[in-house]
Order: structure tokens, then C-alpha cells, then sequence
């Protein structure tokens, strides 16, 4: 019984802390708000991707690993970014990654792009899922397990 307790108790602690370990595995419309997400970033700023000026949200599981220079996310990993294609300050869409589990596209490191609306509706075009132009440009961030915004603040 004791050991059982004990058990319980490192299980809550580590999901309280909400790192390392696996993410929601998908888009959540109120990603802002909720504690499974963070942003390291204050405001949207001007990138260098074809998305204009960008916030980008990450699941709370990879809040130990964003700043490191090089990770493998694990699976289950949401990155979100609400972009403004004119930087008129006004956001456009949500760009959604999903890390799948092992095997979903074991050459590109088993992410799933997808794109939506403000009211979270998913665009048709570009379609959702291995989706080739979003792996050209993403594959170039590497180390970091082909996210690209981990270092903008
Ligand atoms: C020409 C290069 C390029 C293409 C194509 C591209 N991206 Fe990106 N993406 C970037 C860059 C650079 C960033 C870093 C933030 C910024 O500059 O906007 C980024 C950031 C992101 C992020 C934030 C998470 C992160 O750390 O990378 C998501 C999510 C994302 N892109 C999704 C997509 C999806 C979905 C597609 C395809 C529909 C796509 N991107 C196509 C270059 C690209």
C-alpha cells in the first residue's frame, strides 16, 4: 500500500510539471488558455518563414527542451503558430505541428502539418498530414527536430 501511494505521488508530480514526456497529440482551440501550452514569445514577431509576422505556442511537455540547442521531441508534441501573412497585425491562421508516434513518417521524423482558421476549421489547402512543402523547409532545423521557431523569443 505505502509503495502504491508513494507511486501515485511521483506519477502526479511528474504530470504536474508537465515535462519531457508525451503532449496532447493534437490542436486545441483554447491553447492560450490552457496549462498544456506555453509561449516564449510576448507578441508576434516578424519571422523568417512565407507566414509574415508569428507567435508560436508549444506543448508544456517541451518546456525543458525549447531552449536546448538540439532535442528530439517526443510524441504527442503540439507546436502552434498564429501568423499574420500581411503583419497588419492581424492573425490570419494557426500553422499546427503534431509529433505522431514512431513510424508515422520515420524518413521526416514523424511530423503531421496541418493548417486552420481563427475558428479552428482545418484548411483544405495546403492538405493536412506528411505534407511535402511544409517537410522541405522544415527538415533544415535538424537539430531540433525540425521545429524552426524554438530560438525566437
Ligand atoms: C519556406 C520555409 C517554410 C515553409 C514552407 C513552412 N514553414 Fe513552418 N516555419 C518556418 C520557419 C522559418 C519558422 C520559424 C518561425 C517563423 O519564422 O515564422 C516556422 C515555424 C513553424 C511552426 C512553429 C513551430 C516551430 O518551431 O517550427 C509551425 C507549427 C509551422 N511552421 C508549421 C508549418 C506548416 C504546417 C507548414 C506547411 C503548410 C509550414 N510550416 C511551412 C519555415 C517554413
Amino acid at each position: 500500500m505505502r509503495t502504491l501511494l508513494l507511486l501515485l505521488a511521483s506519477v502526479t508530480t511528474l504530470s504536474a510539471c508537465g515535462g519531457a514526456g508525451p503532449g496532447p497529440g493534437e490542436f486545441k482551440a483554447d491553447f492560450k488558455t490552457n496549462s498544456l501550452f506555453f509561449t516564449n514569445m510576448k507578441a508576434r514577431v516578424k519571422g523568417a518563414s512565407p507566414h509574415g509576422s508569428q507567435q508560436t505556442w508549444y506543448s508544456s511537455n517541451m518546456k525543458g527542451l525549447v531552449s536546448a540547442g538540439s532535442f528530439t521531441a517526443p510524441e504527442g508534441t503540439v507546436a502552434i503558430k498564429e501568423f499574420d501573412m500581411a503583419s497588419d497585425g492581424t492573425a490570419d491562421g494557426y500553422a499546427v505541428m503534431v509529433k505522431k508516434p514512431a513510424g508515422y513518417d520515420a524518413a521526416n521524423n514523424d511530423w503531421y502539418y496541418e493548417m486552420r482558421m481563427l475558428d479552428g476549421t482545418v484548411m483544405a489547402d495546403p492538405p493536412a498530414g506528411k505534407t511535402q512543402m511544409c517537410i522541405d523547409c522544415h527538415k533544415g532545423s535538424a537539430k531540433t527536430d525540425f521545429l524552426a521557431a524554438t530560438a525566437i523569443k
